[in-house]
């Protein structure tokens, strides 16, 4: 099923992304559905999202979905659109199943289309290719339109998914095109029965198109992010590798992969060579699996961070000092500010803020709290060592790689405590412990005693406009707890207490704000009188002891 569109070995180890697919379900196929766009960083897992719903929901029958990668077919106005409809009756007549080729050529595409009135629709396009200067812009409306016809034809809704859709923008560029994002959104408007899903891996690029108020697309997509796996997703994934497996070592792998289900995939596929080489699985294999990966010119992650980060520095300007930046925020033990970064490249801070910023538009970098860190924790390992001429071999002994098993915990476990993603599954992880214990609320900064709920479900969310983003949303028979995880040196204060009420409040009828030191006597004072639940690091140790102990007690 699906041959030539979706890798059978893909298809088999597909996990997790319940969530999303539900989400894209209630937008895409509902009686009024909605244009939705997934975005998520490089490698997340957007094409294989979308490949899976077409798998799924290929039979309905009531629906053609039809899936397009402009990047193949974005050479010339003329291409585009000829390759545009051929996709379209590639899918509606084969499903996916077959060959592609023939659809994308003339004239074998006629061949292939056994319906006459399909075959008529087509004449306009051929007739303008067919001309020693087409009118391009003509051309481009044509194939837009073509989702429309196929739909009247068929008597069936088209969901069309356009992966790497910026791509689109590049045929701005060629003579005689007016702004491609115009004519695409002015035919959108009139088609009936069609449903976009557009999904793109250059994020600045997509929110320009999606989300800034001069695009033609702007707000008319409602958003569908894709984040890193929660653990439970990659523990899905371990298991159709390695099963039964202990707990302990599918968090270690979920930690090395930091949630990216490619790199998860990676970092099983050379554990699982290791393992044909008769060692045994252990905390030290998976380490050696996870720095050959990235480290050994043989393996597959290391591969993939030469191209990314090639790619990512050819898009951008100022290749020298942006290269300089990222080496230092890598080999940096902590994170750095603007100034510091500034200092230690002997450089004046206007060009140093330029090039930063540059370096979040392309998604390399984010900055929180005026510090800047890597957005992706193996990217940031890989361009430490290789980017500084450490390389190891494919299959490496422990005794070689002595020095930097030492210094992985160090060097990788603080890149991925700074995304901050570690401290909220940590705490989710508490609350899944919750069951209607009686607890002391003084490690809620309350007074009175607290029964704790039982969480039906617990996730993070992300409204749909992607604007309000919840750490942990954990759902009870009869409400919902709102949970916001600061892990950061200073005490949190008032503003951020209410800037969490804020968007809090409105989801959820119990409110938790968990930060490391705590909080400034005003926030803990707002919080009591608000009735917000509010507790610190020892707080959150305490309440894991006494949780501990009940569980003791109940065996
Ligand atoms: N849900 C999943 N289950 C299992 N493996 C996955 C899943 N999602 C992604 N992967 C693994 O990660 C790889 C990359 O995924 P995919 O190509 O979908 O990412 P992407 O976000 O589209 O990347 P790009 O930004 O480069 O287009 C897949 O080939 C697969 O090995
Ligand atoms: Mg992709």
């Amino acid at each position: 099923m699906l041959e030539y569109s979706y890798r059978r070995d893909d298809q088999e180890i597909f996990s997790g992304r319940k969530h999303q697919l539900s989400l894209m379900e209630e937008h895409l196929l509902s009686s009024k559905p909605v244009d939705v766009h997934i975005s998520g960083l490089r490698r997340i897992g957007k094409t294989m999202l979308i490949k899976e719903f077409i798998k799924r929901h290929r039979d309905d029958g009531s629906t053609i979905h039809v899936y397009i990668n402009l990047e193949e077919i974005s050479e010339t106005p003329e291409d585009f659109a000829l390759k545009f409809i051929g996709w379209h009756l590639y899918w509606y007549y084969t499903k996916g199943d077959g060959i592609p080729v023939p659809y994308l050529h003339l004239p074998s595409l006629i061949f292939q289309i056994p319906d006459k009135e399909l075959r008529d629709t087509l004449m306009p396009v051929t007739v303008e290719l067919e001309k020693a200067r087409p009118d391009r812009q003509r051309l481009l409306e044509e194939c837009f339109s073509f989702s429309g016809s196929l739909a009247r034809f068929a008597g069936k809704k088209i969901v069309v998914f356009l992966d790497e859709f910026q791509e689109i923008a590049n045929l701005t560029n060629f003579d005689q095109m007016k702004n491609i994002l115009k004519v695409f959104r002015s035919i959108k408007d009139r088609l009936d029965h069609v449903t976009y899903c557009v999904s793109g891996s250059i994020i600045s690029e997509m929110d320009k198109i999606t989300r800034n108020s001069a695009s033609p697309l702007f707000n008319q997509f409602s958003h569908v992010p894709i984040k890193p796996y929660m653990r439970e997703e990659s523990g899905e994934l371990i298991n159709k590798f390695i099963s039964p497996i202990d707990n302990r070592l599918v968090g270690l792998f979920h930690h090395y992969s930091a949630g990216y289900p490619f790199y998860l995939v990676q970092i099983l596929r050379k554990t699982l060579l290791f393992l044909g080489r008769q060692e045994e699985l252990s905390d030290m294999l998976i380490k050696r699996a996870f720095i050959s990966e990235v480290l050994s010119p043989e393996g597959l992650i290391h591969s993939y961070c030469t191209y990314l980060y090639g790619v990512s520095l050819q898009r951008a300007r100022g290749y020298g000092v942006l290269k300089s930046l990222l080496d230092t925020v890598a080999t940096n033990d902590t994170s750095m500010t603007q100034s510091e970064l500034a200092r230690a490249l002997k450089m004046s801070q206007g060009p140093i803020r330029i090039n930063l910023k540059e370096l979040q538009d392309i998604g390399l970098l984010f900055e929180r709290e005026r510090r800047y860190h890597y957005c992706d924790p193996v990217l940031r390992y890989w361009v430490a060592y290789v980017q500084n001429g450490v390389e190891v071999a494919d299959f490496p002994q422990e005794k070689d790689l002595l020095s930097i098993i030492e210094e992985l915990d160090r060097k990788y476990q603080q890149a991925s405590e700074e995304l901050g993603r570690l401290k909220e599954e940590s705490i989710m992880n508490t609350m899944r412990q919750f069951s209607g214990q009686e607890i002391d609320g003084s490690v809620f900064g309350a007074v009175e005693t607290i029964i704790l709920p039982v969480f039906t479900k617990l996730e993070q969310y992300t409204s749909e406009d992607g604007k309000t983003e919840i750490d942990v949303l954990g759902v009870t028979r009869t409400g919902k707890w709102a949970v916001e995880v600061k892990w950061k040196g200073k005490a949190a204060g008032v503003k951020e207490i209410e800037r969490f009420l804020q968007k809090a409040s409105p989801l959820a009828d119990t409110c938790w704000y968990v930060s490391k030191v705590g909080f400034t006597k005003e926030a803990r004072q707002l919080a009591l009188t608000q009735s917000i639940l509010i507790s610190s690091e020892k707080d959150m140790r305490l309440l894991a002891d006494s949780l501990q102990n009940s569980v003791e007690r109940k065996h």
